[in-house]
């Protein structure tokens, strides 16, 4: 199970990469613009903190605008994963760019098919959006257990990546599922390790400590 970070914030990448627990990081069109920050210029700051998994979204809709875009791409780094909108055109790009050795992350996957149909393009990853399907009420777990389960029955070598993650259960129950990979805003982060009782027990522990005068020989 690998966590990525789902931002183009380079500061909140270096805080969370050094916890050590951040195996890659994801970024969109959108992540980006909030950044208002060059995309090549960013990806590569990134890739100096993170040794893993760098997904670049192109901008292109038509299959060869989107090849022209991942072409390029891949050669700013070894690990810029080329990312793609789930379409008939971005279909026609990853079945491209797999063949050429470049790395895919298939992205805005909402229905078990369209995993299905990235997988046998030759995507290296495919992102079904959990929060976005619970925002309009569907069931986004449901889909991720759909998408594992067909990936398992036919070997299909494509990683599923848990995507808009709205909460740690959200990657808890992805985890249970088998998913590869969850990508999280850096707040999912803090809530994944923080625990009332753990900050209750240590100020308790401290508070115990204070008051034996003896206990406290230097060692
Ligand atoms: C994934 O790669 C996407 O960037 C991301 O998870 C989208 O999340 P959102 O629905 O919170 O925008």
């Amino acid at each position: 199970m690998q966590f990525f970070l789902d931002t183009a914030n380079i500061d909140d990448i270096r805080k969370y990469a050094s916890w050590g627990i951040v195996d890659g990081v994801t970024t969109n069109p959108t992540l980006i613009a909030r950044e208002g920050v060059d995309l090549k210029t960013r990806i590569l700051e990134i890739t100096k903190v993170v040794d893993g998994p760098i997904s670049s979204e192109v901008i292109a809709t038509d299959s060869e605008g989107m090849i022209k875009e991942g072409r390029k791409m891949a050669k700013w780094h070894k690990n810029v994963y080329v990312k793609i909108p789930m379409t008939s055109e971005g279909l026609k790009a990853v079945k491209i760019l797999s063949s050429e050795g470049i790395h895919t992350n298939v992205t805005l996957i909402f229905s078990a098919s369209q995993a299905v149909m990235a997988a046998k393009a030759g995507a290296t990853l495919v992102s079904p959006f959990v929060g976005r399907v619970d925002d309009i009420s569907g069931d986004g777990m449901y889909l991720i257990q759909e998408i594992v389960t067909i990936f398992q029955n036919y070997g299909f070598m494509t990683k599923v990546l848990a995507a808009s993650v709205r909460h740690p259960k959200h990657v808890v129950e992805s985890m249970k599922l088998g998913v590869d990979i969850a990508t999280m805003p850096p707040n999912i982060f803090d809530k994944l390790v923080s625990h009332p009782l753990t900050d209750k027990g240590i100020a308790a522990f401290l508070a115990d400590w204070e008051k034996c005068k003896d206990c406290q020989k230097p060692y």
